[in-house]
């Protein structure tokens, strides 16, 4: 394991300004975005809509990393570049999801566990060959009325995730740690933030069990955040307050950065949270973001499938990203929506 190079790797993912493209949506998944578009899912439309991003002006000011899937790792631009050598070029760090997904967790109704670690040391050292330099495993908590998730359930999946990244590590790639609780249902804000926390400190106790060397991993957790369907949503600065009270209990100092996913907010509601918490001051690790959806959805409506609307597209997704780096900084404001 060479510390110097997973620590520099993770500390330039989330350089100044910059922050993280999750485009590594699987086959189901994508399929499911390009349905709200009425765009077929053809390998050759998930290729094309994955160069328009990668190759759009200018993103490389404020995205550090891309997360990629493994057919998108294999695939190149119209002119045979490999993804990974075009965004190596750009200076952009090519990252890869590694996990298969999350199954019933056996005995436990209601609890699902993320499976993916068999044959992973071998894949691990294909996928760096390829041009990963960093990796990616999520893990999913549902929440319930009905006791879940169970203790065992999140035990089982803060296992897995520190087998993954003791295992990223050994093969040089720094781990990017995704215990995603989710955003669906009615709970609250404050079992969101109960669960949140119950989660990282069993994550963090893992990984250090597995011998994880925090400073050369990143970790990519949910916001503290109300259900989607809970009938009182939270402010942005509560949501703000409640995510970093939560942070700072549990996640070590020596972590470089935290890269939040979006889970379902809207593009704006992401960027501003990201933003309250920077606005906030400084926190022990940098805290950027890793969004699917909080910056495709606007790309994806753009594009529609039609190469009359690349530009368009491109465009889309370099406003998300600057806002977005604003927002890293604390340098956001709502009014820039309709300026920029
Ligand atoms: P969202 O930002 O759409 O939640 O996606 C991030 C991600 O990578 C989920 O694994």
């Amino acid at each position: 394991m060479n510390i110097d190079l997973l620590k520099s790797v993770a500390n330039a993912i989330v350089a100044r300004q910059k922050g993280v493209l999750a485009a590594d949506e699987s086959s189901p998944t994508i399929k499911k975005r390009f349905d709200t578009i009425k765009v077929e899912s053809t390998e050759e439309n998930r290729r094309r809509y994955r160069e328009i991003m990668f190759s759009a002006d200018g993103i490389e000011r404020y995205v550090g990393g891309v997360i990629l899937f493994e057919e998108t790792l294999r695939q190149s631009t119209r002119d045979g570049t490999p993804f990974p050598k075009l965004l190596a070029s750009r200076g952009i760090i090519p990252g890869i999801k590694v996990d298969k997904g999350a199954k019933p967790l056996a005995l436990c109704p209601g609890d699902r566990v993320t499976e993916g670690l068999d044959g992973l040391r071998e894949r691990l050292a294909e996928y760096k060959k390829l041009g990963a330099q960093f990796a990616k495993w999520r893990a999913v908590i549902d929440i319930d009325e009905h006791g879940i998730p169970s203790a065992y359930g999140i035990r089982a999946n803060a296992h897995s995730l520190a087998r993954y990244a003791a295992l990223c590590q050994e093969a040089d790639l720094v781990p990017i740690v995704e215990p995603e609780v989710l955003m669906d249902g009615t709970h609250d804000i404050g079992r969101c933030e109960i669960v949140t926390a119950r989660t990282l400190e069993a994550v963090f106790a893992e990984l250090d069990a597995h011998h994880v060397v925090f400073e050369g991993m990143l970790l990519k957790p949910n916001m503290v955040i109300a259900g989607k369907k809970c009938p009182q949503q939270a402010g942005v600065q509560e949501v703000a307050e409640a995510t970093l009270r939560c942070l700072r209990r549990y996640v070590p100092s020596a972590v470089p950065g935290i890269v939040f996913l979006s889970g379902g907010q809207s593009a704006e509601d992401a960027t501003d949270h990201l933003n309250a918490m920077n606005a906030m001051g400084p926190q022990p690790w940098q805290v950027s973001f890793s969004y699917g959806r909080a910056l495709q959805a606007p790309v994806l409506a753009a594009w529609q499938g039609q190469e009359n609307n690349a530009e368009a597209a491109q465009k889309a997704l370099l406003k998300r990203c600057h806002l977005n780096g604003l927002a890293r900084d604390g340098q956001y404001s709502r009014v820039m929506e309709d300026a920029s």
